[in-house]
């Protein structure tokens, strides 16, 4: 039997927000699967240079892009670049993602229209420059990085869990636009990964949050980068609009 998760060897691959914690895991994995790995980022320009210039120094196909995918002419121009230099771009997992945690009562305008900016229309600019491509090529895959706070309550993320669970329509409406032309389009839901944004949390909080997963830990970002792994692979060619949850349990 075929090892159907080597088919993204040679294929080119955008992740978004690969600069640090589950995005720059992400990179890693897939550019030593083979892949030909690009990544954006908006600032972060050293952790963006760190993590090139170490996949590149174990030859690995990685080449960092900085773009504000706020901007719908950023996002087009990311994809027209990527196909001219390293050929049809074959997935992107659109991982780029923000916080701005208040009450909902006192959310200032700026927190909500900023994480909607970079967390749903940042990928729905970028899937659509890419879907263009993509039809033409007659293969391809997305991946939304979803939330768990997008399938259940998240009190204090009004904003975020409104994004989370918008890309999970988008998914959904995407899978069904896009099979006829060979395309999947699916979801990750990360519950609690051990990444910057959790980590900057206070030891009360995290052991509360350790408490309600039955797994009793966080994740890794390796664990998440496996499930897209997967899901870029042909064995997964026959899953669409589904949304994989990675929480150790906590949602069920
Ligand atoms: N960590 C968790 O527990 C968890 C749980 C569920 C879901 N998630 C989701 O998983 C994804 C990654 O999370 P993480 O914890 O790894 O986040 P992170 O460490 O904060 O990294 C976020 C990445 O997104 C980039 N980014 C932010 N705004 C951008 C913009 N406007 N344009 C381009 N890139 C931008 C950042 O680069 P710059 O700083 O340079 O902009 C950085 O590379 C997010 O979508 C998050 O919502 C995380």
């Amino acid at each position: 039997m075929k090892n159907q998760l080597d088919t993204i060897t040679d294929k080119v691959l955008l992740v978004t927000g690969g600069s640090r914690g589950i995005g720059k895991a992400l990179v890693q994995l897939l550019a030593q699967c083979g892949a030909t790995v690009v990544f954006t980022y908006s600032s972060s320009d050293s952790q963006a240079r760190d993590v090139e210039q170490s996949c590149q120094s174990q030859g690995l196909h990685v080449h960092a892009f900085k773009a504000d995918i706020r901007e719908k002419a950023a996002a087009e121009s990311v994809v027209e670049s990527i196909e001219s230099l390293y050929g049809p771009l074959f997935g992107v997992i659109n991982n780029a993602g923000i916080t701005a945690d208040k009450s909902a009562i006192t959310l200032p305008q700026e927190d909500w229209e900023n994480v909607l900016a970079t967390n749903l229309n940042g990928a729905f600019f970028l899937t659509q420059a890419a879907l263009q491509k993509m039809i033409h090529h007659r293969e391809g895959k997305i991946i939304m990085m979803s939330s768990v706070s997008g399938l259940q309550a998240s009190p204090g993320q009004a904003n975020y869990s409104a994004s989370k669970a918008a890309l999970i329509g988008l998914t959904r409406t995407l899978s069904h636009e896009m099979a006829r032309f060979n395309i999947q389009v699916n979801a990750i839901a990360p519950g609690f990964i051990d990444t910057e944004m959790v980590q900057s949390m206070d030891e009360t909080a995290k052991k509360r949050i350790k408490s309600l997963v039955p797994a009793r830990r966080m994740g890794t970002v390796e664990e998440v980068a496996n499930c897209a792994l997967f899901l870029l692979s042909s064995g997964a060619d026959y899953i669409t609009g589904h949304t994989l949850v990675v929480d150790g349990g906590m949602s069920v």
